[in-house]
């Protein structure tokens, strides 16, 4: 727990922070149905994981149209934070394996998740420095690498 919070605090950029303080507060007090800060506006019964992959796929869907277009750049960066803030809500609610899985196991298996949120989480942070820098073909390669970190995710977890 303590290096949960730890590591959260020093991974996170300001935006970020704020952005998963306002829905860590959000969810810790808000009666049920409220809106969360980090939202898809869709099904939002369906729990914060779900939530934050809705956020980070629609983001996929924005981005891709603004890849190469210098003059999106302020808007691509921006969504990027906002993936990366929904990234790190994700981080925090690990699935419940399919399987009874107790001891070493669970511990892997929840700790696996994270790293992987983390590691999307940090690949979106090189997205953002690619178009805040106007590097088109470096942000097609990142972009690519997002897809390839979310299949292998959902092969290990959905
Ligand atoms: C760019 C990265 C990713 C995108 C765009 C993405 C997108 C999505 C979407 C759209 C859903 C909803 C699917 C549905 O309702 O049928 C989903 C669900 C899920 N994803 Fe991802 N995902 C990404 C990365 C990952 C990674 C890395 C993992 C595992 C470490 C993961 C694990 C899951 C799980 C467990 C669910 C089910 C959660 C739920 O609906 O309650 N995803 N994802």
């Amino acid at each position: 727990m303590i290096q949960r919070s730890k590591l959260t605090l020093l991974a996170l950029p300001g935006l970020a922070v704020l952005a998963l303080a306002a829905q860590l507060t959000d969810s810790s007090v808000a009666a049920p149905g409220s809106h969360a800060v980090v939202t898809a506006d869709d099904d939002e019964e369906a729990g914060p994981l779900h939530e934050s992959m809705e956020v980070i796929q629609k983001g996929m869907k924005g981005i891709r149209k603004m890849l190469s277009k210098p003059d999106q750049k302020d808007a691509a960066v921006k969504l990027c934070q906002e993936m990366q803030a929904a990234a790190l809500v994700g981080f925090q609610h690990p699935p419940k394996p399919e399987a009874v899985l107790e001891g070493d196991a669970l511990v892997d298996f929840n700790a696996d998740f994270r790293k992987r949120m983390l590691t999307v989480c940090s690949t979106l942070v090189d997205l953002e420095v690619a178009l805040a820098k106007g590097d088109a073909d470096a942000a097609k390669t990142i972009y690519r690498t997002l897809g390839k970190q979310k299949k292998e995710g959902h092969d290990a977890y959905l």
